[in-house]
């Protein structure tokens, strides 16, 4: 049987069992509220679990021509799931390839649907519109859908009313990692305020992803009677897209201590990178928890950047040429040496979808534990694939 010690870092090692938690919960709340579950691929498209994943969703949604035909061929195992298209922007060149595998379609904006409503209808490809109700739950504003000057989806109710014949739903994505039932509540009411009317003539309304009930203390039952009366008012299927919700805490990175230094603080280089491997510890200026030491459980959140109080906080650094390539600071309770192996939590929302070949770092391998804690490599990558990558 294959040990962790066995395995070469770097890899992810996503965590069947942690899966199945999150998982029973998107399924709970999918059996009180009457909404379906569509996994959001931009977070998570590691299509090796998706036969374990697969029975607890009713299906995927997509931001790609190519997300959307992985969801079609990937998902389901054979049973019959929803695939979702949605992008930004479709181009003429793909869209006849996107219907083909899409059970449903939403376009961004007035544009994209008169220009490719007709080559849908004509498939009996259901169509929807992304609608922007210009307030969301985000505290970054690149990731506030409701940004000023924001593309994400139509705003004005009198302009949506005219193509309500076009369109059998909408979807609505505006929170982002809100775990407050109170403030998605109250979203929710202002959704209704700006677009109640409209609702009533749609078939199905999808309130996107973003929403956090899979933390330990979130409301589920409020939260799913709140989707319940909504789908019953307007006589709506509802619809929910959860990315993050549905692997949350579910996959570590482990790495290994390649090197140490000491420049006013212990210095320790694993052979990873944020850049590379966890590229949202980067872009929204984040830290990643350290969850184990060499094969020993811990919980280590990182403390505050360039803290000078602790001399003796360790900063885990990155293998990258970026100076700020930074894991985080920690307080350790040995100091780290090479060899040693760090795995950092959080590691499977928007990093397997992310990752790059930047500085050609080794790529992480793909590591599946499953139900009895048996450790499968489910993929490697080497020389070969970084070359493929470019030309
Ligand atoms: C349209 C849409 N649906 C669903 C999601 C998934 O969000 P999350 O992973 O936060 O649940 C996103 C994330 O950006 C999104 O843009």
């Amino acid at each position: 049987m294959t040990t962790a010690t066995d395995l070469n870092t770097p890899y992810y090692q996503i965590d069947v069992p942690a899966l199945r938690h999150n998982l029973s919960i998107v399924q709970r709340l999918c059996e009180l509220s009457g909404a379906k579950a569509l996994l959001a691929l931009k977070c998570f498209a590691t299509w090796g679990v998706f036969d374990f994943m697969s029975p607890y969703l009713h299906g995927t949604t997509s931001s790609s021509l190519n997300e959307v035909r992985l969801g079609k061929e990937t998902f389901g195992n054979g049973h019959a799931k929803e695939t979702h298209a949605y992008s930004v922007a479709y181009s003429q060149a793909e869209i006849d390839e996107v219907l083909q595998y899409a059970d449903k379609i939403i376009f961004n904006s007035f544009n994209q649907l008169n220009a490719f409503k007709a080559k849908a209808q004509a498939q009996n490809v259901p169509v929807g519109l992304r609608l922007n109700p210009q307030t969301s739950n985000s505290s970054f504003l690149i990731a506030d859908p409701a940004r000023p000057f924001s593309r994400l989806g139509e705003h004005d109710i009198s302009k949506v009313s005219e193509v309500l014949g076009d369109i059998t739903g909408v979807m609505i994505h505006n929170n982002c990692e809100n775990n407050s039932f109170a403030a998605f509540s109250a979203s929710l009411n202002d959704i209704e305020t700006k677009f109640g009317e409209i609702f009533h003539q749609l078939e199905w309304v999808s309130l996107g992803g973003g929403i956090h009930f899979i933390a330990p203390d979130y409301p589920l039952e409020q939260l799913a009677a709140r989707l319940k009366a909504f789908s019953e008012k307007y006589g709506v299927q509802v619809y929910l897209e959860p990315g993050e919700a549905c692997i949350h805490g579910a996959a570590k990175l482990v790495t290994t201590v390649l090197d140490t230094l000491h420049n006013g603080k212990p210095l320790a280089v694993v052979d990873s990178s944020i850049e590379a491997h966890m590229l949202d510890l980067l872009i929204y200026r984040e830290t990643a928890p350290v969850v184990e030491i060499n094969g020993e459980a811990c919980q280590l959140t990182a403390v505050a950047a360039d803290s000078d109080v602790e001399q003796q906080n360790t900063i885990i650094c990155g293998k990258s040429c970026l100076a700020g390539d930074i894991f985080g600071e920690y307080q350790l309770a040995q100091p780290l040496k090479t060899g040693d192996r760090v795995a950092f939590g959080n590691a499977a929302g928007y990093t397997m979808v992310k990752k790059n070949w930047f500085n050609g770092v080794a790529m992480p391998a793909i590591v599946i534990c499953n139900d009895d804690g048996v450790l499968q490599v489910q993929k490697t990558f080497g020389y070969e694939d970084f070359k493929a990558s470019l030309s």
